[in-house]
């Protein structure tokens, strides 16, 4: 980190985290707290919290942690610096330029010249449809699929030409290298021998919320396959974080986001005046786009194509977009393909009457379950029960479940009790099994390791036990294995040295010490820690995790002792020393001032 530690925490402390976290999770107050469904995993019940005291976030369940920095760089895919300074900017913190690292410099320069280059390319692109004879035929392609000249500029489609290196040629006369147009993905390198990516296509640039250029998707025009080829990921382009026309639906005054399947889809529905359709990018729709969507929008409609694939993905979409907190109802376009389709059918307040009529996801089920099964035999009829129970069982809010089992059970001509019954039975078992997977992980956790976890949590939270227990324990203590210099040792060196010049350590401060997720994870472990709630705990806690700190430093240090091959006299005198501080740890007692006695 090459920014003042000052700096840092100025931008930190600008930030409301709640604010902040609230623009990608729905959060809900409970006491000085707020819950929400992890971002960072799949859940159903919230187990991701935001501490607004220490302007910490934690998951219960993943585990993961940090500020609002490192909150945002998981986001949004960023660097430390980028997130910096994205949150320095809305905090109107000017950051000093110079201190940047070189190595840091230099990836945030190449990020930038990926954006440039990718932009130059869908102006090439668009050239080459709009103004040369090669282009004619997409232009006739767009024309036959009836995308007026406005909206193909609108969305900066383009052509990628028949031959095999032209963009290649063009991207060299602006100074971008091979290396840097492979990295971006719109080159092959075969041997000494480039080719463009995309040769002969229909291009749909694909942009980021900001509006860079981060990728493309390209059509065949006419029959061949595959019929839509999408840039493969690159440092820019994460498919799963990005919706297809985001970066104009985000503008929209629409109530409600409506996600389709293709960009084709897109670029009617946008032509029809329905400005807030968006796509995703050939995959199936991720926890991340859902969040995207719900930055923007409380509500969305599900809108797929009309055959098995576009109902199974509609199936596993409805609770991916639940999660996010978004109200979810499903749209299938009737006597159409998809929406594209339709619009070529029917004037756009057709489709809007369609929008309006769109099903919650409970009666979505239903249909298809009964679509499924043949509702006419008795079997069919138990299999269809059977399924809505399990929907019904997935329903959080009790009242709402209550009323969905009423009319579900009215509906499917069943006893609304017995459905009740099938479904709290249901969610009794799902729930237990819930419980087992989240419990936490215990992953390099001996008892070592536990007592050091725990003693550091103390001292995190306790700042003015330091003294005190720096009685007992060095940083040696505390090292890792082998006395390797690790995470646990750097937060308690940190710890001391602040406590030494007096100073207090922002818990949320220290998550700038560890740069790899793992090492986040821990130091947001320790900040989660909850301390016994009484003194005598606390002493007993304190008296067992510095016995066992320390037993194992002295075993460490003795066997190590003990290996070598010609001791000194020094060094028995040393042994024997250990050997009697290992003795006297067992009436080692921690004992702590009357409340608030201890001094800083
Ligand atoms: P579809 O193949 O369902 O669209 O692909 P379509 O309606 O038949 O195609 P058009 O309307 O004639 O253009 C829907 C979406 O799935 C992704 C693309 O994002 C596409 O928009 N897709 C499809 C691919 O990524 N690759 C493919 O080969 C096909
Ligand atoms: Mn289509």
């Amino acid at each position: 980190m090459y920014y003042p530690e000052d700096i840092i925490r100025d931008v930190r402390e600008r930030t409301d985290i709640v604010g902040l976290v609230s623009g990608y999770v729905s959060l809900q107050k409970k006491g000085s707290n707020y819950f929400g469904c992890c971002p960072f995993h799949n859940e159903k019940t919230p187990s991701f919290s935001v501490n607004t005291k220490e302007q910490f976030f934690y998951c219960f369940g993943c585990h993961k942690g940090g500020n609002v920095i490192t909150f945002l760089m998981e986001m949004e895919n960023l660097t430390f610096p980028e997130a910096l300074k994205e949150l320095a900017d809305r905090a109107g913190v000017t950051l000093p330029e110079a201190e940047l690292s070189p190595e840091e410099k230099r990836r945030i320069e190449a990020r930038t010249r990926l954006y440039d280059m990718n932009r130059e390319a869908a102006r090439f692109f668009y050239y080459q449809l709009a103004k040369t004879p090669d282009g004619v035929r997409a232009r006739e392609y767009l024309e036959q699929r009836g995308v007026t000249e406005t909206y193909a500029k609108r969305f900066g489609l383009g052509y990628a030409p028949i031959g095999s290196a032209s963009l290649y040629r063009y991207l060299s006369s602006k100074g971008y290298t091979t290396e840097e147009m492979e990295k971006a993905r719109l080159i092959t390198v075969r041997g000494n021998r480039v080719y463009d990516y995309f040769f002969n296509r229909l291009m749909f640039p694909i942009f980021n919320t900001a509006g860079q250029t981060i990728a493309f998707g390209g059509r065949v025009m006419g029959q061949g396959e595959p019929k839509y080829l999408n840039s493969p990921e690159t440092e820019v382009f994460n498919k799963r974080r990005n919706l297809y026309a985001m970066q104009m639906a985000k503008k929209s005054r629409r109530k409600e986001a409506l996600m389709v399947e293709g960009y084709m889809d897109v670029l009617s529905l946008h032509q029809a005046g329905f400005d807030n359709a968006v796509a995703s990018l050939g995959t199936a729709l991720t926890q991340e786009q859902a969040l995207l969507i719900k930055r923007y929008y409380n509500d969305v409609v599900l809108i797929y194509d009309s055959d098995k694939a576009g109902t199974q993905a509609a199936r596993r979409g409805i609770p991916i977009l639940e999660q996010a907190g978004l109200k979810v109802r499903v749209l299938r376009v009737p006597g159409a393909k998809d929406p594209d389709e339709f619009l070529k059918q029917n004037p756009p307040e057709a489709f809007q009457e369609l929008i309006d009529k769109a099903m919650n996801p409970i009666d979505f089920e239903m249909l298809v379950l009964e679509e499924e099964n043949n509702t006419a035999t008795v079997d069919g009829r138990v299999l269809t029960v059977n399924g809505m129970a399990e929907r019904l069982a997935g329903i959080e809010s009790d009242l709402e479940r209550q009323i969905h089992i009423q009319d579900t059970a009215e509906k499917l001509k069943v006893d609304p009790a017995l459905l009740a019954k099938k479904v709290e039975e249901i969610r009794r078992t799902t729930g237990l099994l819930e419980r087992r997977q989240n419990r936490p992980r215990t992953e390099e956790q001996g008892p070592r390791t536990d007592a050091r976890m725990q003693l550091l949590g103390v001292m995190m939270h306790r700042q003015d036990l330091i003294p005190l227990l720096r009685r007992h324990i060095s940083i040696e203590d505390l090292k890792g294995p082998d006395g390797a210099d690790d995470l646990y040792a750097q937060v308690a060196d940190s710890l001391f040295r602040h406590q030494e010049e007096g100073v207090l350590v922002q818990k949320a401060d220290l998550i700038s010490l560890a740069d790899q997720p793992e090492d986040q994870e821990k130091i947001a472990r320790l900040v989660q820690m909850r301390l016994p709630d009484t003194q005598e705990n606390l002493e007993k806690l304190l008296t067992e995790t510095v016995r066992s700190v320390k037993r194992k430093a002295l075993e460490e240090k003795l066997t190590r002792l003990t290996a070598e091959e010609n001791a000194t006299s020094e060094d028995l005198r040393t042994m024997q020393d250990i050997i009697y501080e290992r003795k006297s740890l067992d009436t080692l007692r921690i004992r702590l001032r009357p409340e608030g006695g201890t001094v800083l």
